[in-house]
């Protein structure tokens, strides 16, 4: 890969001004001084400097974002906030949601530009294991439970696949499912003779929500948690 190709898909400058700077003498490769705007990095193991940050080349990015409510999960919206315009700050623009939470849920949704793995995980055959606290309008019960853990009729083709649910709290349970309906758990809910007035995603896979993260807050992947999402592939 080409040595300005490399700053600039790292969002360092634009390519015009990077172009400058490499003939100026402000970057290195492996610590070395290059000149050559075109000099051939191997962006698998090659270290570039650049106005004192060492740069190594990251084709797939993957943040983990508490998300807030009153936001929506799109890259651009006419009239609300996105999820997207959260991450502002962190100098990417080919960001997107992985799956998309309502507007009025929060909790953990992954932003990335992985196309692949993205479709890969959201893909209806894949069950991937997707964990809500439900705060719920009316007192849970076990009848209530049963039939979660059966599956319900949400008005599609088939039931609802089985779902697992932990009681908490008189009126908080935490559902876990394995389909990703146009809004399965408050339809779910719904069904059961009750009512979601809170919603929020805790772990999706083997991916926690980190609960340092205050809702609109949000931070890098670990490695080892892109791997968690890896393995579900
Ligand atoms: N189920 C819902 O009803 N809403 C969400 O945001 C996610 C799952």
């Amino acid at each position: 890969m080409r040595l300005d190709k490399f700053l600039s898909d790292m969002k360092c400058a634009t390519r015009s001004q990077l172009k400058k700077d490499i003939r100026a003498g402000l970057v290195t490769v492996n610590g070395e001084m290059v000149r050559q705007s075109d000099f051939a990095v191997d962006e698998n193991k090659d270290k570039v400097g650049y106005k004192g940050t060492i740069y190594e080349y990251e084709k797939f990015v993957y943040y983990m974002l508490n998300k807030p409510a009153g936001v929506v999960s799109a890259t651009e919206d006419k009239k609300d906030k996105t999820v997207v315009d959260l991450l502002k700050d962190i100098g990417r623009d080919d960001l997107f949601p992985m799956g998309r939470l309502d507007k009025d849920t929060e909790g953990l949704l992954i932003l990335t530009n992985d196309g692949a793995l993205t479709h890969e995980l959201l893909s209806p055959t894949k069950h991937v294991e997707k964990v809500y606290e439900c705060t719920l309008a009316e007192p849970f019960d076990v009848t209530q439970k049963e039939k979660l853990e059966q599956g319900v009729d949400i008005g599609e083709k088939k039931l609802t696949m089985p779902a697992k649910v932990a009681i908490l709290e008189e009126k908080k349970i935490a559902l876990t499912i394995l389909e990703g309906k146009f809004h399965q758990v408050k339809r779910m809910l719904q069904a059961v003779g009750n009512e979601v007035i809170y919603l929020k995603r805790v772990r999706m896979g083997g991916l926690v929500l980190d609960e340092r993260l205050q809702p609109g807050e949000y931070r890098k992947l670990t490695s080892e948690e892109v791997k968690l999402l890896q393995e579900k592939k």
